[in-house]
């Protein structure tokens, strides 16, 4: 009998939900559709039930969260770009894939769903940081869709009293993000060129920064918002990030010395729907989850740069 379901347990963060919930000994259900998750990513998992399908199907729904007491809801099609070229496909596997996964969880008798939210919900709105009172001010059809998740969450609480937390994520990265694809996160681009000696490219000026939040930090941040009290969270969205930013100027400064990368760097045009910046205020998170980030961007570079490191010589 699963207690957990981790919807995109062969994606990145979906897998180290998964791997931190049995590395407590927990009974854990993951689930993906490989649209972006990877086999590979399974490895190590193997105390996890593992079911293969799409959340579009409201029938996998109701197979998944049969048994299930919390869900974190982790699967997307994320990727600003990715949505720019084709916001239909972001919104089935974000938005009907979500309205899907909660009717099937409030029919199973789950109990609570931790959703994973975007920053990109608060757009390109010129104050800094961040904070969850600001009016959503969405650009890209990924942000909407986003957004929609957080808003279904919360009606969910609200009509059906179904427990919802959503985590705003701020710019996630870590070991386990994919690094091959073009739609992937800058710093898991960035990991892999450089370690391989080929020159990134920054689209912009590259003065552009982001509230980069190692992977550990949102592992976390989950596992309290599974455990915080009801009436301390449920209904409730808050950001999790570190409370700082770096500029990709800066960030390929420090990978430069953590890679050993010596070559230089492409600009070319910004990309459509970019925010310029990105910064969190994370005073909510530590107010009603007592979340702190434990590990620094620096620390959390260090780290994926040799798991980069590992991966290419398995590879
Ligand atoms: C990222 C996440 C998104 C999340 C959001 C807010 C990914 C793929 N996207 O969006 O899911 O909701 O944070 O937390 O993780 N860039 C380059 N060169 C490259 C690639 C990117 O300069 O080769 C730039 C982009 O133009 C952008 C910045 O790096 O200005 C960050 O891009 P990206 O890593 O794709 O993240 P976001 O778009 O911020």
């Amino acid at each position: 009998m699963a207690r957990y379901l981790v919807t995109g347990a062969a994606g990145f963060i979906g897998r180290s939900i998964a791997a931190a919930l049995l590395a407590r000994g927990e009974t854990v259900r993951g689930l993906d559709s490989f649209i972006t998750g990877k086999r590979e990513n399974l490895s190590g998992l193997e105390a996890m039930e593992f079911v293969e399908g799409d959340l579009a199907d409201p029938a996998v729904c109701s197979e998944a969260c049969k048994d299930v007491e919390i869900v974190f809801h982790e699967a997307a099609l994320a990727s600003v770009p990715r949505s720019v070229a084709d916001p239909v496909a972001t919104n089935r596997n974000c938005v009907d894939a979500t309205l899907n996964l909660l009717v099937a969880a409030r029919e199973a008798g789950v109990h609570r769903v931790v959703y994973a939210g975007s920053s990109s919900a608060y757009g390109d709105t010129p104050t800094l940081p961040k904070h969850e009172g600001m009016t959503p001010n969405p650009i890209s059809p990924y942000a909407v869709a986003k957004l929609a998740g957080e808003h279904y969450m919360r009606s969910f609480m609200r009509v059906y009293g179904l427990e919802t937390v959503v985590l705003r994520y701020f710019n996630v990265f870590g070991p386990y993000q994919d690094p091959t694809s073009y739609y992937s996160g800058v710093l898991a681009l960035f990991c892999r060129k450089m370690l391989a000696g080929e020159q990134p490219t920054i689209f912009g000026d590259g003065e552009q920064s982001r509230d980069f939040t190692y992977i550990e930090n949102v592992v976390n941040g989950n596992l309290l918002a599974a455990a915080a009290p009801a009436e301390k969270v449920s209904g409730r969205m808050m950001n999790l990030a570190t409370g700082s930013r770096s500029t990709l100027n800066q960030t390929f400064a420090i990978l430069s010395e953590l890679t050993g990368y010596s070559g230089g760097l492409a600009y070319a045009a910004p990309r459509t729907g970019d925010i310029r910046d990105s910064l969190a205020d994370i005073g909510l998170a530590k107010e009603l989850l007592g979340y702190k980030p434990a590990v620094s961007f620096r620390d959390g570079l260090r780290r994926t740069v040799e798991w980069h490191k590992k991966r290419e010589a398995v590879a």
